[in-house]
């Protein structure tokens, strides 16, 4: 498959379109940006770690039922992955307070949930990627009664299987988002990435924090963190 012109650069990554109209390469960054884009800087390996985590995830969830956009690594940064359009959704799953939850409702970090949370944001930098619920997302034609019901189930799924992967790993998953894309035909598809950027994962023992809030609130030892997480997660490094 032969890498053609870029196609987009986002905070964390490049897109490329390839000779394949259906199919694109993903080239994961160091770059970290926190706070909509105020805060930047450079994880040092990140995009290492976060294109083979992504990858060993997606190659999971595809063996539980989940779709993914999932299709080839190809080194340590590219990955070859299905054409989608991303529906403009970040889909966050809460196992424990933290974050924006824990400031917003007043919870103290750690706090267990009774039961996992769902929550959505409309994924647009000029407004800082608002809240919405089900029937925004159904009045703005971002997707229907059926599809949302599909995505919540499937990222209801991807919240079981992931807390008990990484329980395997002595981690605790705190939250995570995920975004969902449709191929050519429709279909729904999980996109975007798994990594210590878009989970918060916590050591089960120790509690240290072993993601991107490690840079996000300048607590140090990120890039430490990150090769950690994909040395229990692949059992190399
Ligand atoms: P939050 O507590 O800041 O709302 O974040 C919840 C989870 O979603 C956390 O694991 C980090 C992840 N996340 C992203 O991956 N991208 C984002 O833009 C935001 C706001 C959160």
């Amino acid at each position: 498959m032969q890498k053609l012109e870029q196609l987009y650069e986002g905070k964390a990554k490049k897109v490329f379109k390839t000779d394949d109209p259906e199919r694109y390469i993903v080239s994961y960054k160091d770059d970290a940006t926190a706070l909509n884009g105020l805060k930047r800087g450079t994880i040092v390996g990140k995009g290492v770690v976060n294109n083979r985590m992504t990858n060993h995830m997606m190659r999971l969830l595809e063996q539980q039922g989940i779709p993914t956009h999932y299709v080839q690594e190809l080194n340590d940064r590219e990955t070859v992955v299905k054409k989608v359009s991303i529906i403009p959704l970040e889909v966050v799953v809460r196992n424990f307070a933290a974050g924006s939850l824990a400031t917003r409702l007043g919870l103290e970090e750690g706090t267990k949930m009774q039961c996992p949370v769902l929550e959505f944001c409309y994924k647009n930098d000029a407004l800082a990627d608002p809240m919405v619920n089900e029937y925004h997302i159904m009045a703005m034609g971002f997707a229907t009664r059926e599809e949302l019901d599909r995505i919540c189930g499937y990222a209801l799924k991807i919240n079981e299987f992931l807390q008990s992967y990484l329980k395997g790993c002595n981690l605790d998953l705190i939250d995570f988002k995920l975004e969902f894309g449709k191929l050519s035909d429709g279909t729904i598809v999980l996109a975007d990435e798994i990594s210590p950027d878009t989970c918060r994962l916590w050591d089960s023992t120790t509690h240290n924090h072993m993601d991107k809030d490690l840079w996000r609130r300048d607590m140090g030892g990120a890039e430490e963190a990150y090769q950690e997480v994909l040395k229990r997660l692949m059992g190399e490094n």
